[in-house]
């Protein structure tokens, strides 16, 4: 049985993007692939929402978790989540924290998991400072991208009441918000300049491998990978340069 069976209270704990395929294939690129990185290591999960990539996290052999999450109900059921699957109480800690407004890390981490969230902020500088603050050998990406080469970061307006959306401290006028969605090559320039090397996970071959089908139309239960596939989300592994 894959993580996202065994833990099944994912798929009711939050609505967003909790298809069983997606998680299946996203806990495919981000803990698989990388399963290397977890052993024994301290883990940074940004912006942990319900808590799924922390307890994968975990399940893959971290030592110890702490998820960073603006939402203070989402850090509610992240606890809640990790108290149903019986979770030591000193291997996770969740904190109520806004991403846009911080340049220093709550300590040194072995992994830092950015997923789901680059492209809810235009505040990446103060993002990249805040990953390299904590040392760590490996950050995995994860998130929606502009398609393309060129070197753009598309900014557009976000509702903050959707709890997938982006929030913050200051900037959000009329309940939106403004963030922006780097290309690829945008994001592989940013973490080479906070002192990284970038790799992007191959999605296209996951896709043709497995027989996923998927279209453009906006990811949902009928098309759960469709962003993936056509190249509107990327994963990607940053490796720490000494
Ligand atoms: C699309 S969800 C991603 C959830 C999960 N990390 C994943 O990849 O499946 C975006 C998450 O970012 C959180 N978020 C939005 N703005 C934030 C901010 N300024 N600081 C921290 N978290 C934020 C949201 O509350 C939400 O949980």
């Amino acid at each position: 049985m894959s993580f996202f069976e065994q833990h099944d209270r994912f798929f009711q704990s939050s609505i967003v993007g909790a298809w069983p395929l997606r998680l299946a294939l996203r806990h495919h690129a981000i803990i698989e692939t990388n399963a290397h990185c977890f052993a024994g290591a301290r883990v940074l999960d940004l912006a942990s929402h319900d808590g799924r990539w922390s307890l994968a996290a975990l399940n893959a052999g971290a030592a110890h978790v702490t998820g960073v999450e603006a939402r203070p109900d989402l850090v509610a059921t992240a606890n809640a989540n990790f108290e149903h699957y019986g979770v030591a109480r000193d291997r996770y800690d969740f904190i109520v924290g806004d991403l846009n407004h911080q340049l220093q890390a709550p300590g040194a981490f072995d992994v830092v998991l950015c997923l789901g969230y680059f492209y809810h902020t235009l505040n990446h500088l103060a993002l990249w400072q805040y990953i390299a603050s904590t040392n760590a050998q490996h950050v995995v990406l994860d998130g929606e991208v502009t398609p393309g080469e060129d070197m753009i970061i598309r900014v557009v307006t976000e509702d903050i009441s959707a709890h997938a959306n982006g929030i913050s401290a200051a900037g959000v006028l009329n309940g939106q918000m403004l963030v922006g969605r780097p290309t690829t090559s945008v994001l592989g320039a940013m973490l080479r300049h906070f002192g990284y090397d970038c790799t992007f996970f191959d999605w296209a071959t996951l896709l043709r491998e497995r027989g996923v089908a998927f279209d453009q139309s906006t990811q949902s239960a009928t098309n759960p990978v469709g962003d993936y596939g056509v190249g509107r989300r990327a994963t990607a592994l940053g490796v720490r340069v000494d």
